[in-house]
């Protein structure tokens, strides 16, 4: 949630999804309306893929399990980071009543009058507030969600004025949940240096004060969810993320793996990680920020609560020099956190195309 830019720019009108819905559309409009070649075929969410599914992590096993128990459960993570970019995570020590709490608020908020959640308007061209992210033309494809951000810390990224009154408890929710996914971020961060056999500091000693940001993504259902996407290919800009899929809501989100979209179905009381850009290339490209997407239920809604961890934006990132070498040239070039993220917020999504950024550029690249 880095600085925004200061020239205006034109997104044309954007409907809002859920009051579309309302009309029970049975033509969808034509800018959210996918070409061909990004629509979820049918073919993604079908049996043969979903035999494949994310790794799941025992979270209390690398805490407090016996040696053989870490070493397995370590071995599981590292394989997920490398293989997949993505895991889920069950106990995970944060308690079962503040992610319900959490998921409430941000239903309920969602369930308000459009006057109401338009009090948190997200101005064209930034990321916090109510309404669509990454939209910087009158052309672009819009997604079939609403979003809700806030930069949570350090403070001064904070903007007061978007932390909504109603609910009345959805800001201190929002606090207590951001301050345990702080820590779950900082144990699972000295868990992946592990697994890579670096201090288990390293990353907590590199980032200074973390940035951390919430979205929330409410999908409402969709008319010919054949034809539209809930949130368009995209990788993360952050270090980890931690995604929570409200009980209930249908399966939504899709990564890329081996050039198929695999669902991720979401295990009971787990929570989604990903591995971001930035640990990309961190680790120089041996842990990978994947891409994934989100695609649109006919009958069901679904709202998902994203956390957002990454340096500080002032902090200087490159590749460890540990995990460089004859076999593993550098691949990544230098860059503050601040940069990354001013780039990562003034594109649009997609795919991986963000991180091209912060590739060096060999001979034999395009
Ligand atoms: C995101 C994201 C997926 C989802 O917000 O970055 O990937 O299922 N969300 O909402
Ligand atoms: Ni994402």
């Amino acid at each position: 949630m880095a600085p925004v830019p200061l020239s205006p720019i034109n997104v044309g009108h954007i409907d809002d999804v859920q009051e579309l819905r309302k009309f029970k559309p049975t033509k969808i409009p034509e800018r959210f309306v996918r070409n061909e070649t990004e629509r979820p075929s049918l073919s993604t969410a079908n049996l043969s893929s979903a035999c494949k599914t994310i790794p799941v992590v025992d979270l209390s096993k690398l805490v407090k399990g016996s040696k053989d128990e870490f070493q397995k459960e370590i071995s599981k993570l590292a394989i997920s980071c490398e293989e997949w970019g993505f895991f889920q995570v069950i106990n995970h020590g944060i308690d079962l009543d503040l992610l319900e709490s959490l998921e409430k608020v941000g239903k309920d908020f969602f369930m308000q009058p459009l006057e109401e959640k338009q009090k948190y308007q997200m101005a064209p061209g930034t990321v916090q507030g109510y309404g669509q992210a990454f939209v910087f033309s009158e052309d672009q494809k819009l997604d079939w969600c609403n979003m809700f951000a806030l930069g949570v810390e350090p403070h001064f990224i904070r903007v007061p004025k978007l932390w909504p009154t109603k609910p009345s408890k959805f800001s201190v929710t929002v606090e207590e949940y951001s301050r345990e996914i702080r820590k779950l971020c900082q144990k699972l961060l000295s868990f992946i240096a592990m697994s890579l056999g670096l201090d288990k500091d390293t990353f907590e000693e590199m980032f200074g004060v973390a940035v951390q940001a919430v979205r929330m993504n409410y999908y409402p259902p969709c008319p010919r969810p054949d034809l539209v996407l809930g949130l368009s290919p995209h990788s993360d800009g952050s270090a980890l993320t931690v995604l929570q899929q409200g009980k209930g809501s249908s399966v939504g989100l899709q990564i890329r793996k081996d050039n198929t979209w695999v669902p991720v179905q979401p295990v009971p009381n787990g929570l989604v990680i990903n591995i971001g850009d930035t640990i990309e290339v961190l680790t120089n490209g041996r842990y990978k920020s994947v891409e994934h997407r989100a695609v649109t239920d006919k009958e069901k809604d679904r709202l998902s609560i994203v956390t957002f961890y990454a340096p500080s934006y002032e902090i200087e990132l490159g590749p460890i020099p540990q995990l460089v070498n004859e076999n593993f040239p550098c691949k990544y070039k230098r860059y503050s956190h601040g940069e990354y993220s001013k780039h990562y917020v003034t594109n649009k999504l997609q795919g991986k195309k963000t991180l091209e950024f912060a590739k060096i550029q060999t001979q034999n690249s395009s």
